[in-house]
C-alpha cells in the first residue's frame, strides 16, 4: 500500500448521526485543512493518471469539485462539472440517481465533451453508487469511454461498486463505519 495513505485516512472526521441518525458521516474538510494529506490525496491520483490520454476529469457536485479540478490542471485534461438540476445555464442532459439519503438528479452541459473522448470520474466518496452510476451513464450516453472512476473513501459494506459495471473503481481509504 502507498505509504502516503495511513496519514490520509486519518485525517478525514467521522461524525456519527450525520445527516440523520444511523449514519456515520465521513468528513473530509478535516482532510482539507491538513496540506499534507491534501496535497498527498491529489498527488496520488495525478501519478496515476497523467500520461494516460485522459482528455476529461468529470467532477459531481459539490465535493468532486474538490478534487477534480486540480487533478484535471495536473494532468492536462478539461474540467466537466456535473451538477445538481437546474444549476447549467445551457442545454443539458441528465440522469436521476437513488442517494444514501434520498433521490438527486445529476446534469452535464451539452457539448461539453466529444464521443471517443478518455474520462475519468472523480467523487470523494463511494456508498451506494448510485451517484457513479449515473455519472457514468451520461457520459457513456455522449459516446464517451470511463477509464476509471476514483474516489477518496469507499463503504463497501454498502456494495457500491456493482454498480458500476464495467468500470473500474480506485480508492484511496477504506471505512468500515457504515
Ligand atoms: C455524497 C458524496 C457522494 C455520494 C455518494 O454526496 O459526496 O457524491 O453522496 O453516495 P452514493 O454512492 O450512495 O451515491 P451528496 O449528494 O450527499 O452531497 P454533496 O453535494 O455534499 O457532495
Ligand atoms: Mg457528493
Amino acid at each position: 500500500q502507498d505509504p502516503r495513505i495511513p496519514k490520509i485516512a486519518s485525517s478525514i472526521r467521522v461524525i456519527p448521526d450525520f445527516p440523520k441518525p444511523g449514519i456515520m458521516f465521513q468528513d473530509i474538510t478535516t482532510l482539507l485543512l491538513d496540506t499534507e494529506a491534501f496535497k498527498d490525496t491529489i498527488d496520488i491520483f495525478v501519478e496515476r493518471y497523467k500520461g494516460k490520454g485522459i482528455s476529461v476529469v468529470a467532477g459531481v457536485e459539490a465535493r468532486g469539485f474538490i478534487f477534480g479540478p486540480p487533478i484535471a490542471l495536473a494532468i492536462g485534461a478539461k474540467f466537466v462539472p456535473m451538477r445538481k438540476p437546474k444549476k447549467l445555464p445551457g442545454k443539458v442532459i441528465s440522469e436521476e440517481y437513488s442517494l444514501e439519503y434520498g433521490t438527486d438528479k445529476i446534469e452535464m452541459h451539452v457539448g461539453a465533451v466529444e464521443p471517443g473522448e478518455r474520462a475519468i470520474i472523480i467523487d470523494d466518496l463511494i456508498a451506494t453508487g448510485g451517484t457513479l452510476a449515473a455519472a457514468i451513464r451520461l457520459l457513456e450516453r455522449v459516446g464517451v469511454k470511463i477509464v476509471e472512476c476514483a474516489c477518496v473513501i469507499e463503504l463497501p459494506e454498502l456494495n457500491g461498486r456493482e454498480k458500476l459495471g464495467e468500470a473500474p473503481l480506485f480508492i484511496l481509504v477504506t471505512s468500515d463505519a457504515a
